[in-house]
């Protein structure tokens, strides 16, 4: 099938103030803009909260391509990536899947947590995420080469899957990956401030907090306090509510359920969060 109408390869830059807001950690921006040029599928890693979503949303618009997004949970398979037969009052109708309609049209297609879906989904990435570029429709026959802007993102977080959740070598040598952790503190302090819209001493604040509460807890809980925490705290302090329950709201019970925990998180929150506040 030929694509060429629907390629829109010189990327088409919103206004840098258009773009989705990203501040970037380290190189990914160059990274994710050559694979993208190379034809290179990318695997981003990191915690929750840390900032993948926006980075994806954000060098979709920057390359001038849409988004086409599915969060992966355990109970997806392969036909609700690729499509399926459905009935229509004229009949049985075939229906392209976000995959394939991605491949289809020259979209990035982003799989978000990746490794939730079932093993039998990951494999049907695999010649698209080579050289071939190709999604094998089984069930029309039709071997669907990819359109030139077509691009395979997947993410996923190394610290809460277990074992058996890993992503299969084979699959995951397909991909350039990009690691990414938590800001730096002056990063960070910068996405407080600008997501959440609070003054510069409370976005320092909120950024010492998850400073302290990311020592204490990264042995201990299955998740430490991310920046989105630390922005949803600063959007109920920005709308009134004082910042030390603000953070025990946002952050604190959002991380535990346990109360002796809870209590001594809150002891730090104390600490580190002015009581005037
Ligand atoms: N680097 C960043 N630039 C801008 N906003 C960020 C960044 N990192 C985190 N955020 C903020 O944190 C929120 C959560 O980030 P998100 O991309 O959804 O995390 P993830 O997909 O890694 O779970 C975003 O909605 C945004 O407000
Ligand atoms: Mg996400």
């Amino acid at each position: 099938m030929d694509h060429s109408d629907l390629l829109q390869f010189e990327p088409a830059p919103a206004a840098d103030g258009a773009l989705p807001y990203y501040a970037a950690q380290a190189q990914e921006v160059a990274l994710f803009t050559h694979a993208f040029q190379q034809r290179l599928p990318v695997l981003i890693k990191g915690p929750t909260g840390c900032g993948k979503t926006r980075f994806v949303e954000h060098m979709a618009a920057r390359l001038g391509r849409p988004l086409v997004t599915v969060s992966c949970h355990d109970d997806l398979c392969a036909a609700d990536l690729v499509g399926r037969h459905l009935i229509a009052p004229t009949g049985t109708v075939w229906t392209d899947g976000p995959l394939t309609r991605a491949a289809r049209t020259g979209a990035i297609c982003y799989l978000d947590e990746v490794v939730e879906a079932r093993k039998d989904t990951t494999v049907i990435l695999h010649p698209l995420a080579d050289d071939r570029r190709v999604l094998p429709i089984e069930r029309t026959g039709e071997q669907l080469a990819a359109a030139p802007g077509f691009m395979l993102v997947v993410s996923y977080n190394p610290g809460y899957q277990n074992l058996l959740k890993s992503l299969k070598p084979s699959t995951r040598q397909r991909f350039v990956a990009l690691n990414f952790g938590y800001p730096d503190a002056a990063v960070e302090q910068a996405i407080v401030e600008r997501e959440a819209g609070v003054p510069a001493a409370v976005a320092q604040q909120l950024v010492a907090l998850a400073g302290a509460l990311r020592r204490l807890t990264e042995q201990d809980l299955e998740e430490t306090a991310s920046t989105r925490l630390l922005v949803m705290a600063g959007r109920l302090h920005a709308s009134g509510i004082g910042l030390h329950a603000a953070c025990r709201a946002a952050i604190v019970d959002a991380l535990t359920d346990d109360a002796d925990t809870a209590a001594a998180l809150d002891e730090v929150v104390g600490a580190v969060v002015a009581p005037a506040a």
